[in-house]
């Protein structure tokens, strides 16, 4: 499912329910928002953008337009976003390379969305042109270790004790890669 800068797909979900997967747009920062504001915080601790802090809603919005960034959201029938995930090249000597985020809002989760989604991002990080993609992620969050690794990723690292929550707790970060065919 590659998602070119204009393409929308429609999407039933394994619960019957339906979304529209497309690319994020300018109009889409009041719903972004939202979709920030109803994350769990223990979601947000672990996400390196703050969806909560409206400055970085508005720079994710603004960057819908940018060369080496692609976000893609999935959108219900009452126009609210319930998932987000992007792509951004990394600049300097691993220009080559895609780091992904992904995010399903809790309600819509083991519906299979976070999977779509993964797939669309995938798709996309490749007609960016990046040779490899990278996902991090908290070692114990085992759903995008789930999906990731369904979809080709292997664990490429670990790395210990490299992110602080807000209790000050720490937590090994896992690095997973795949290498794209372009
Ligand atoms: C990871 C995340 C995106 C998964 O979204 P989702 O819509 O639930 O994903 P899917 O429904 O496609 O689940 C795919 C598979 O992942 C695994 N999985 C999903 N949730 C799981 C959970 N809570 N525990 C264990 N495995 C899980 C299952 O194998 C599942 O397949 P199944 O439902 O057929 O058993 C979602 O949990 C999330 O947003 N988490 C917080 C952010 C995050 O960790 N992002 C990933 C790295 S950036």
């Amino acid at each position: 499912m590659a998602l070119r800068s204009d393409a929308i797909s429609n999407v039933a979900l394994k619960d019957g329910r339906q979304v529209t997967i497309r690319p994020l747009v300018e109009n889409d920062r009041t719903a972004l928002a939202d979709f920030g504001l109803s994350l769990p915080k223990d979601d947000l601790l672990y996400l390196e953008e703050d969806f909560t802090n409206p400055e970085i809603i508005a720079r994710l919005v603004n960057a819908s337009y940018a060369e080496n960034w692609r976000q893609i959201v999935a959108v219900a029938d009452d126009g609210s976003i319930v998932a987000y995930t992007s792509a951004r090249r990394v600049p300097g000597w691993s220009n080559h390379v895609a780091e992904l985020r992904l995010i399903v809002k809790p309600g819509w989760r083991r519906s299979g969305l976070g999977t779509y989604m993964a797939q669309a991002i995938v798709d996309t990080a490749r007609d960016l042109g990046a040779q490899k993609v990278t996902v991090a992620m908290l070692a114990a969050l085992k759903a995008g270790q789930a999906i990731f690794s369904r979809l080709g990723f292997a664990v490429e690292g670990q790395l210990a004790r490299h992110a602080i929550d807000r209790n000050g707790e720490l937590h090994d970060v896992v690095i997973m890669s795949a290498f794209l065919r372009v």
